[in-house]
């Protein structure tokens, strides 16, 4: 794995300053918005349809901590933009919105894409809601990355895009031969800003023996998109119990992990202060060197497509993204990939045929 110092530019003008919201488009944005606040503990934040006089298009904008998603939907028959995002995607994200310092400035400079989906354009008519009753608290507190997929041979123009129009910089990357299973494998590189707030790993699938997991995303998906949002808690212990009381379906791994885990950390100058079994009782997965740790979980897919999917994670002074945990995780990917029928063996001219 490689970690880069170098930052590059730096904005004069116009800085990135945070992930400010994400938009998905999806079917039922009345039930999705739901399904966030029932199993993750979201609180309905703003509406805006029919009885605010948006004729065409629903949005339901749902908020924890400084986390906010909005979830829209076409109110119309013959929505032709929404309806063949719908065909293709199914329910995913449609755009990251970013705080930054001085929208005008980056319009000016053409990052036109970008501000369009800025917390400048936020057109909303609010509408608030009744605080929901008080339930178990999610204790997601931010947007800690944003993960994109892309089909392959696709990662670099798309980390050159950042680097060249946003002026982020490559903030560390992997390749394939580090994270690979016996089966399948990706590259991935993560670009950030400046300051390092906003941070995007980029993934693209790479040759294995079967189907790599990024290549059916972009398979069930069509096309590059957002594989995974990952929300920064200071107490995942907590978090993870109560999201898990409220009904959210996690990735698991076998307690094979944690034995190995122990045994590794016995020769490790770093000490997790979380107690390891209740980590094991949860499957938290652990990733460290010898300066900090951080801790992370992720769910299964929000979707009904092996698609989009969230992740929950605790930093201990590690700015790593689990690549020591790439592996355990994408064996727990795998099994369910089988039961999806999707774990298929690769031709070398790129052909699947199922198993
Ligand atoms: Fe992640």
């Amino acid at each position: 794995m490689t970690t880069y110092t170098d930052k590059g530019e730096k904005h004069e003008q116009g800085r990135f300053l945070c992930f400010d919201h994400i938009t998905f488009w999806v079917g039922n944005a009345k039930q999705a918005a739901s399904y966030y606040c029932n199993k993750l503990g979201f609180e309905p934040l703003a509406y805006k349809g029919l009885e605010t006089g948006s004729r065409e298009v629903v949005s339901h904008a749902v908020k924890q901590g400084k986390i906010i998603y909005v979830f829209s939907s076409a109110l119309n028959p013959g929505n032709k933009e929404m309806g063949d995002h719908m065909v293709k995607h199914g329910d995913g994200v449609k755009d990251i919105a970013f705080t930054v310092e001085d929208c005008d400035f980056l319009v000016q400079v053409k990052v036109l894409i970008f501000c369009n989906a800025t917390a400048c354009a936020l057109l909303f008519y609010f509408l608030f809601f009744a605080q929901m009753e008080q339930q178990r608290n999610g204790k997601l507190d931010f947007i800690d990355h944003v993960v994109g997929n892309q089909p392959d041979d696709e990662m670099v123009p798309v980390v050159d895009w950042y680097q060249k129009t946003l002026l982020f910089h490559r903030f560390w990357s992997v390749d394939d031969k580090q994270l690979q299973t016996e089966f399948s494998a990706l590259r991935s590189i993560v670009v950030a800003n400046y300051e390092e707030t906003v941070k995007m790993p980029i993934n693209e699938p790479a040759m294995g023996k079967r189907k790599s997991q990024i290549q059916e995303y972009v398979d069930y998906y069509g096309g590059p998109g957002v594989q995974h949002i990952a929300m920064n808690t200071s107490d995942i212990i907590t978090s993870v119990r109560n999201l898990k009381d409220r009904g959210m379906e996690f990735m698991t791994v076998p307690d094979t992990y944690y034995e190995q885990l122990k045994e590794n950390l016995k020769h490790s100058k770093v000490k997790i202060s979380e107690d390891l079994d209740v980590l094991q009782e949860l499957k938290i997965l652990i990733d460290y060197d010898d300066n900090g740790y951080l801790l992370q979980i992720f769910t299964k897919p929000v979707q009904d497509r092996p698609t989009v999917f969230l992740e929950v994670i605790q930093r201990h002074n590690h700015q790593g993204f689990g690549a020591g945990n790439f592996k355990s995780l994408f064996e727990a990917i795998e099994a369910d990939q089988q039961a999806r029928g999707n774990l298929t063996v690769l031709t070398p001219n790129g052909d699947s045929k199922d198993m």
